[in-house]
């Protein structure tokens, strides 16, 4: 099966080229910066077209939350119009497509956790052009599955983990936003499920199949539950300790605002594909094993 996913150097597509090369029927073809610029959609069109996938990804995004308030019309561009047009070209050549989207979309102040019939009211101009990329893909395509995810982190790129890490070796203690609720998700889970769907919508055209579903990391936590964990982790593995100060967002001003609640219900991903991913805690060891080295 050949899939073509957008991002060459991003956390998610980084991950599905680890699993790729795993699988000997899965080819996986990479395509962005700077011959395929989601910000210049018709710049993806013969490339795609070229690469005669049976399945596409849209993984790569404009993805510095707080950077995108002042940069709006890009943001727009790359998270809306780049996957629109990608779904567009999918429903050219009749396959489905894959897309991540994000937690952001929702305002946050549900009392549960959100599920898939829940209204999106994003809060910021990420979360906003992000619902922009889900509503052009749904009315490019039918045969879309756009895959809602979180707090992503990973060995790889720019992440959580990586700058709580980078920070603690030359603090002690560090303030940590303790009134966001979040789900952390592991790229390579994220590419684990993006392969068992992929395999499944490519095979089976139920409709079923289709449509929004919400794909995090078991469990939940908060920003400095998070850090917490990583310290914790991080200390297992011969790190020096760092103690977590729970502050509140309010003493934290981003450019963005943020959902104070974003936790996502795996249960339709469950309920239809019989898929679920690991506990955050689980995955996160196995990132620091790779970070840090194994506990000793
Ligand atoms: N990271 C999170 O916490 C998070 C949370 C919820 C949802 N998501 C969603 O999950 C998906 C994957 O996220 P990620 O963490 O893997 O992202 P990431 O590590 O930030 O990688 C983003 C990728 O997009 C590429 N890109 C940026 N602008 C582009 C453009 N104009 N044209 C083509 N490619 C471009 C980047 O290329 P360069 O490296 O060359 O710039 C990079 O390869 C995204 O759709 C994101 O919205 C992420």
């Amino acid at each position: 099966m050949r899939i073509l996913v957008t991002g060459k150097e991003g956390q998610v597509d980084t991950s599905l080229q680890a699993l790729a090369d795993t699988q000997p029927d899965i080819e996986l073809i990479r395509i962005g910066l700077p011959e395929a610029d989601l910000s210049r959609p018709e710049t993806l069109d013969s490339l795609v077209r070229g690469a005669r996938p049976d399945v596409i990804v849209s993984s790569a995004a404009y993805t510095a939350v707080d950077k995108a308030e002042s940069e709006a019309d890009l943001a727009q561009r790359i998270n809306g119009d780049g996957p629109g047009r990608l779904a567009q070209l999918a429903a050219e050549l009749n396959i489905p497509i894959l897309h991540l989207s994000t937690d952001y979309v929702f305002a946050g102040d549900k009392d549960g956790v959100y599920d898939e019939d829940d209204t999106p009211a994003p809060v910021s101009v990420y979360g906003k052009t992000k619902l922009s990329g889900e509503d052009q893909i749904r009315a490019a395509t039918p045969n879309h599955v756009v895959l809602r995810t979180a707090w992503v982190y990973s060995p790889y790129g720019n992440n959580f983990v990586k700058t709580m890490l980078r920070l603690g070796e030359t603090r002690d203690e560090i303030n940590v936003v303790a009134d966001q609720h979040g789900c952390p998700t592991y790229a390579p889970e994220i590419a684990r499920a993006l392969l068992a769907v992929a395999r499944k919508v490519a095979a089976d055209a139920d409709p079923g199949l289709r449509g929004v579903f919400h794909l995090t990391g078991e469990g939940e936590t908060t920003w400095a539950g998070f850090a917490r964990g990583i310290f914790e982790g991080a200390g297992k593995r011969g790190r020096k300790p760092v103690a977590v100060n729970d502050i509140p967002t309010s003493a934290y001003p981003t450019p963005a605002s943020r959902p104070a609640n974003s936790r996502l219900s795996g249960k339709k991903l469950k309920n239809v594909y019989g898929l679920s991913l690991d506990p955050w805690r689980v995955s996160l060891a196995e990132c620091l094993d790779q970070l840090c080295g194994p506990e000793i």
